[in-house]
């Protein structure tokens, strides 16, 4: 698994770092407010487990299943509900947490569908940001890196479902994805 990786870009070390940091500011910003903790699944698993362990307040975690419609990820940018929300988001602080933005356009499908339920506020924090390959725009509240217009695996990010489990992000090698 480690042979398919070009290069290291965020280790466990920059990873855990960032996380902390992010934490500490989501934890002023939301004291005292209703706040939902929304992970996207299932790349947004570990960076969302993390990150609520450095959140020093009361919240609600919860999680969504997106999907896009058609055969690639850059369709319409229709994003299919494979689960929803088990929490009401009525008046609540909703936080959408993300592993990696790309073309923006599951992140702002699913900012126009959330909003129609009346929360209080939403916000997106995302791990890692490609600008390169954005489409749409999207307010990113909380960042954690940007990256390079790559291939990137790890840390709950995969490729065809493999990778996940690398405790860094990391570059996939060419090879690996053009064979
Ligand atoms: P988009 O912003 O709607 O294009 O979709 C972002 C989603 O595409 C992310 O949640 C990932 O699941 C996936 N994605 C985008 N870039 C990468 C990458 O470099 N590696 C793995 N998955 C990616
Ligand atoms: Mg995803």
């Amino acid at each position: 698994m480690q042979n398919d990786i070009e290069k290291v870009i965020f280790s466990a070390k920059d990873l855990e770092t960032r996380i902390a940091e992010l934490g500490e500011m989501i934890t002023k910003d939301y004291e005292g407010k209703e706040l939902i903790v929304i992970g996207i699944l299932k790349g947004s698993n570990i960076f969302t487990s993390d990150l609520v362990r450095k959140m020093n307040i009361p919240l609600k975690i919860d999680f969504m299943v997106v999907s896009s419609y058609g055969n690639t990820t850059e369709s319409s940018g229709v994003v299919r509900i494979l689960k929803d929300l088990e929490n009401s988001a009525e008046n609540k602080h909703l936080l959408i947490v993300e592993d990696i933005v790309d073309s923006g356009l599951t992140l702002k499908y699913l900012k126009e569908m959330l909003h129609a339920r009346n929360p209080a506020s939403i916000k997106i924090c995302t791990l890692l940001d490609k600008p390169a390959g954005r489409k749409e725009h999207v307010a990113i509240d909380y960042l954690g890196f940007e990256v390079p217009d790559e291939f990137i695996v790890g840390y709950g990010i995969d490729y065809a479902e493999m990778y996940r489990n690398l405790p860094y992000v990391g570059v996939l090698k060419r090879e690996v994805y053009e064979k």
